[in-house]
């Protein structure tokens, strides 16, 4: 964050920081996508006997605990799905040549209303004469929704988001970063927030993938995402995708 951090200072000292915490990543991506590959195959297998004796049985009691079973293994394909997104195993196929700032603007108005319960004033500064990215468009809003859900997390009485595009100064990529007034990532959390179920939120409020996914759909689109956090000033994420 150039407000938090000298940038020409650090950029060297960022760029190995990030090859880094990547290739620590990696060696935890490799062990997640096992880890989903071998809980999928029975947990499809469980669905179906769920669904098999939804439809065949009559007895209240038991139909209600079936439906409850049903509910679990759906929470735990949710997670398996995740973890699969996080370790980058996922189609290229969606792809398509689209404007960053109109993909902004829609995830922004869909959580309109939630950031104006909570008071949370939006800043934009787009600039608007970006080349067209090559984009998985759901994928890059599940991306977006993740990160403002953050946001929205941490300024739970109200607080300012700006949210910037730009070409980078290499001008091979767009450059998005969103900024947010909330109390900010304490030093020793920052190496961890990409890990695959890390969180500071009470259970059922976070399974700690929000940040996972949203690491494992941008590279796999070639960009990276980077996170400088200063504990009761905010938070900046700044995502870079490539021009190609
Ligand atoms: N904007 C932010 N401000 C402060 N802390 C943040 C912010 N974004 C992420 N964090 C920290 O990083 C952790 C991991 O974030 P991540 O989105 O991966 O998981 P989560 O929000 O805890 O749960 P989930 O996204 O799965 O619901 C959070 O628990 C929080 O401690
Ligand atoms: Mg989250």
């Amino acid at each position: 964050m150039s407000s938090f951090i000298n940038i020409t200072d650090s950029e060297k000292a960022g760029t190995e920081l990030l090859q880094a915490q990547n290739q620590r990543l990696a060696s935890i991506e490799q062990l997640a996508a096992g880890v989903a590959h071998e809980i999928n195959n029975p947990l499809m297998a469980l669905s179906t006997e769920i669904q098999l004796l939804l439809e065949t049985s009559k007895d209240k009691k038991l139909v209600e605990s079936l439906k409850n079973m049903d509910k679990f293994s759906k929470r735990i394909a949710g997670i398996v799905t995740d973890l699969v997104t996080f370790s980058r195993d996922i189609s290229t196929d969606a792809r398509e040549f689209s404007g960053i700032n109109s993909l902004i603007e829609k995830t922004l108005l869909s959580m309109k209303r939630r950031f104006k319960l909570t008071n949370i004033k939006i800043v934009k500064k787009f600039d608007k004469i970006l080349p067209n990215l090559t984009i998985d468009k759901e994928q890059i809003e599940q991306v977006f929704i993740n990160i403002l859900m953050n946001s929205l997390d941490i300024m739970p009485n109200g607080g300012k988001l700006t949210v910037s595009t730009k070409l980078s100064s290499t001008k091979d990529a767009v450059e998005i970063i969103f900024v947010d007034t909330g109390s900010g990532i304490a030093k020793e959390n920052l190496p961890k927030i990409f890990d695959p179920f890390f969180t500071t939120k009470p259970p059922r409020n976070g399974t700690g993938m929000g940040l996972s996914v949203c690491h494992g759909i941008i590279e796999n689109h070639g960009g990276d995402i980077k996170i400088d956090s200063e504990l009761n000033r905010g938070t900046e994420v700044l995502i870079r995708l490539p021009i190609k």
